[in-house]
């Protein structure tokens, strides 16, 4: 495809989701939330009773999943799941049918159908590795674990949610361990990106160089 993606990897809470919708906005391109998909397929496979650990299951459900994404907003066959989405047990549970290869191939096309011109900016693990491999930008954004569990229990509180730093920290570094230690596509720096620390550094900050970058491929 000529369609350029511009990939947005990282550990989750390091701001990539939040830098890469500005950068789409910004570009006025589309915007995929890989692990939107990951996370709405954890979700459909535990209210059907699905067995997380079982790959076969779990991708069979793929093919059916019927998402939409509404802005800031996705529908799961018709019902608004947003708020179930952001929720850690979520998390957790997309992180552990992410290890499947099964699930990961069944997901493939889906996140490739995101590509429509002008262009698209995928968030993510393995954006840059897997799945857009020949992105025109590669960006892997990270920040200290420490960093990242007191934005989420901010972002959490700001929300009006009940969360202990302690817990979260503990989720965030486990979640983390799963996604880089598994042995399908996990969790690494493509050799092309470009490594963000956004520990200590704000949003804007870091949307300035992503930009400045972009703007010299294109
Ligand atoms: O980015 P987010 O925290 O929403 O992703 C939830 C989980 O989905 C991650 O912990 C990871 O295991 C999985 N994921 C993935 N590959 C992606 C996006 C998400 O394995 N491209």
């Amino acid at each position: 495809s000529d369609t350029p993606v511009i990939a947005v990897d990282g550990p989750s809470g390091s701001g990539k989701g939040t830098v890469g919708r500005r950068l789409a906005g910004i570009l006025g391109w589309h915007y995929l939330d890989s692990g939107a998909l990951y996370r709405a397929l954890a979700l459909a496979a535990r209210r059907a009773g699905v067995d997380l650990a079982d790959g076969a299951a779990v991708a069979a459900l793929a093919p059916g999943l019927d998402l939409a994404f509404e802005g800031d907003r996705v529908r799961l066959a018709g019902e608004d799941v947003t708020a179930a989405l952001r929720s850690e047990r979520c998390g957790e549970a997309a992180s552990r049918i992410a290890a499947l290869p099964e699930v990961r191939e069944a997901l493939l096309a889906r996140q490739r159908a995101f590509r429509r011109a002008p262009g698209l900016v995928a968030d993510g693990r393995d954006m840059g590795t897997v799945v857009f491999p020949d992105a025109v930008a590669k960006f892997f954004i990270t920040a200290s674990v420490e960093e990242r569990a007191r934005r989420r229990h901010k972002q959490l509180l700001e929300q009006g949610l009940d969360a202990k730093l302690p817990d979260l920290f503990g989720e965030l570094a486990a979640r983390d361990a799963r996604d880089a230690g598994r042995r399908h596509a996990p969790l690494v720096a493509a050799p092309d990106a470009v490594v963000i620390d956004t520990t200590g550094i704000g949003v804007e900050e870091v949307v300035a160089r992503v930009l400045a970058e972009v703007r010299s491929r294109l």
